[in-house]
């Protein structure tokens, strides 16, 4: 079969959520990817950040067949033999007292807002139906009813509403607002990404993270970093808040702690916000199944032994110089940490970006535009300096593209 099949098959049977790149995947290995026609390319998405460790690395899989085959699930309501494990080796590795496993991304998202809503009442003594989380504008957090209530991006909210209150939005960056924000007792949290990956890429100054944690701290409001798109290596630290020693009061993961194979998120935090939400207040039937304990411990453990926030921070450098070197009049910037990095284009015609995402896949490599001029370039954390060069390579040949359009 033909990528048109699958493709015209998608289009006839499948609802039309993503607009994808015309290209149909049918197997995969580290850094590369080969279409159904058998042609291979470099994978500079990382589905969005979960393939940190590289498509189907050996000892994922491995521990995913082995217990696929002994146990998958239980529900939470029985014990199992695998996710005290996984709780134990998570907290001692990221330094809280306790985990709190969901599926996606978004749930934890929605995880952490109760927990931030149950903290305000029970801990802070807000009054009930009062609290309020503060938010940043560009974020991006999931899809859920009440994540998309607090998105600034038309795209995400509209017509999805009655929207759920309770959230208020500041500038990205702006420490003067958030401060601001914090003088109102009532509220309960601050959520925020390290990095802001769905808008492209956007790095807060030096410093902010630091200036996030003082004001929280002091103004007893709980820092929730969600880490799910730059944490677990992809900036060339474990977590981005490592970059300034920072440690949030809840930890929110997901993609890349099953290595993408599966959807497996989790939410960390110390006792004092944890124990608020008692036993049968929260929960979900794929929640810490010992088929995701064991996936979720095997992926931290590769990126530990195989040390990928160093080669992130190495090969994102390497990355950033090479771009840096390419001359074009259409690139208005080259950004990044580690290999979390962006290309924005500067160019009168708004489909620039993504007619040269087109080239990228015709001449072997695959990304794709974000908010129309930023192109996010985010490869799994195994590449090498040689893989690096070839895809510097791919993308200075496509460059002139832009001269025609
Ligand atoms: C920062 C951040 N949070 C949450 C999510 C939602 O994760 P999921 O798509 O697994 O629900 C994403 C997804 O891109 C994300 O980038």
């Amino acid at each position: 079969m033909q990528s048109s099949y699958f493709i015209k098959l998608e289009e006839k049977y499948g609802a039309h959520n993503y607009h994808p790149l015309p290209v149909v995947i049918a197997k995969a290995s580290g850094c590369e990817m080969w279409d159904v026609e058998g042609k291979k390319y470099y994978d500079f998405l990382s589905g969005y950040s979960a393939v940190n460790q590289g498509h189907c690395h050996p000892k994922i899989i491995d521990a995913l067949i082995e217990q696929a085959g002994e146990l998958t699930l239980t529900s939470r309501a029985f014990y199992n033999d695998k996710l005290g494990s996984f709780e134990k080796y998570i907290t001692e590795l990221l330094g809280f007292d306790k985990m709190l496993p969901m599926n996606t991304g978004a749930e934890a998202v929605e995880t952490a807002i109760k927990l931030a809503r149950r903290w305000a009442y029970v801990k802070k003594g807000i009054e009930e139906n009062k609290a309020k989380i503060i938010v940043c504008s560009e974020n991006f957090h999931g899809r859920t009813s009440t994540i998309v209530s607090f998105s600034t991006d038309p795209s995400s909210y509209n017509q999805f509403g009655p929207y759920m209150p309770g959230f208020e939005v500041i500038p990205y960056n702006d420490v003067k607002a958030l401060e601001e924000k914090l003088k109102d007792n009532n509220v309960a949290a601050f959520l925020f990404e390290p990095i802001q990956g769905e808008a492209g890429i956007i790095m807060p100054d030096q410093g902010y993270l630091t200036k996030v944690s003082s004001l929280c701290s002091s103004y007893n409001v709980l820092m929730m970093a969600d880490e799910i798109q730059t944490g677990l290596c992809r900036t060339g630290r474990m977590m981005a808040c490592d970059h300034e020693h920072v440690k949030p009061d809840l930890l929110l993961l997901g993609k890349a702690l099953s290595g993408g194979t599966m959807p497996i998120s989790a939410v960390l935090a110390n006792d004092e916000v944890m124990l608020t939400i008692k036993p049968g207040e929260h929960g979900s039937t794929f929640g810490g199944n010992p088929l995701a304990s064991v996936v979720a411990m095997a992926s931290l453990k590769v990126l530990v032994e195989e040390n990928m926030a160093d080669n992130a921070e190495k090969m994102g450098t390497l990355f950033r110089e090479k771009l840096g070197r390419l001359p074009s009049p259409f690139i208005r910037e080259i950004r990044g940490k580690g290999l979390m990095n962006a290309i924005e284009i500067n160019h009168p015609n708004p489909q620039a970006a993504w007619k040269l995402c087109e080239t990228f896949m015709q001449k072997g490599l695959l990304a794709k535009p974000t908010h129309g001029d930023k192109i996010r370039l985010t490869p799994p954390l195994v590449i090498n300096e040689a893989q690096i060069n070839e895809a510097v390579d791919i993308i200075r040949q496509s460059l002139p593209i832009l001269e025609t359009l």
